[in-house]
């Protein structure tokens, strides 16, 4: 297997010939474990706010939770390409964008990610031009999810949303974006996304399967928040089952029945 160390250009190399798979991590055991299985590119999500924080959506991360998180993952050393998202807040303007793109990138992020098309252009721009990589995320933005009435909504159902997409997209790719997750876009729109973006590769989490690459919260994937998981995934394990168990046959073995 080929463990030199992931890099952007590796990554959009991957465009058209493989599908990159992509998962979150959080902490150092867990960027360990996936780096030694393989996975590319690890992201430490704000979606850590729900599966590691327990805070009931992704607006309560902050800087100070992300930077902690993205060392620990860091200290891994891994060979995946490792992203940090840009938390709600921390944005707002191309110079704010700047400085937190930058300090996560000083606690080991290869790139950075942050929600949203052609109105966060100027903070796009703003990282890319001080070289720092740039992953876009479109669709649904969970950190909008609060203006959304506080319900994750498919993207890209009718002409107006699609024409959307497909203009930031194009903007996200033009600026200098190598990817872009696309999350809970309709499958049809998610595809046509991908083919009309031949320089930035997508990334999709519950868009369909004709994405560049795929991405899933880990813990989904392995059963670890067993209290909630997405109707798209199906787990592959069931971590939190077996904590259970074997906290609870540990206990038993305290006081075994006399
Ligand atoms: O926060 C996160 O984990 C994410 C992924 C779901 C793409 O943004």
């Amino acid at each position: 297997m080929n463990r030199e160390k992931w890099t952007v250009q590796r990554i959009l190399d991957a465009k058209g010939r493989c599908r990159i798979g992509a998962l979150t991590a959080y902490d150092y055991p867990m960027a360990r474990l996936l780096d030694e299985a393989g996975v590319p590119l690890l992201l430490v999500g704000d979606s850590l706010g729900m599966v590691v924080l327990g805070y009931p959506d992704t607006t309560h991360v902050s800087m100070a939770d992300m930077v902690h998180h993205v060392r620990a993952v860091a200290r891994a050393r891994p060979t995946a390409l490792v992203g940090a998202d840009l938390p709600y807040g921390s944005y707002d303007t191309p110079e704010r964008a700047l400085t937190h793109a930058r300090e996560l990138q000083a606690a080991g992020a290869d790139f950075v990610k942050a929600e949203g098309g052609v109105e966060i252009l100027p903070q796009i721009r703003a990282i890319l031009a001080a070289g720092i990589p740039f992953c876009g995320h479109l669709g649904m933005l969970p950190q909008h999810v609060l203006e959304e009435g506080g319900k994750y909504r498919i993207k890209g159902r009718d002409e107006a949303g699609r024409l959307r997409l497909l203009s930031d997209a194009r903007e996200l790719e033009q600026a200098g974006a190598f990817a872009c997750v696309l999350e809970l876009v309709t499958p049809p729109v998610a595809r046509e996304l991908t083919a009309a973006c031949p320089r930035m590769v997508t990334i999709g989490i519950g868009s369909g399967p004709d994405c560049d690459g795929q991405i899933l919260v880990t813990p989904d994937l392995v059963g670890g928040f067993p209290w909630f998981t997405p109707r798209f995934v199906t787990p592959q394990a069931r971590t939190g089952e077996e904590i259970r168990a074997a906290a609870s046959q540990w206990l038993q073995g305290l006081n075994p029945p006399s």
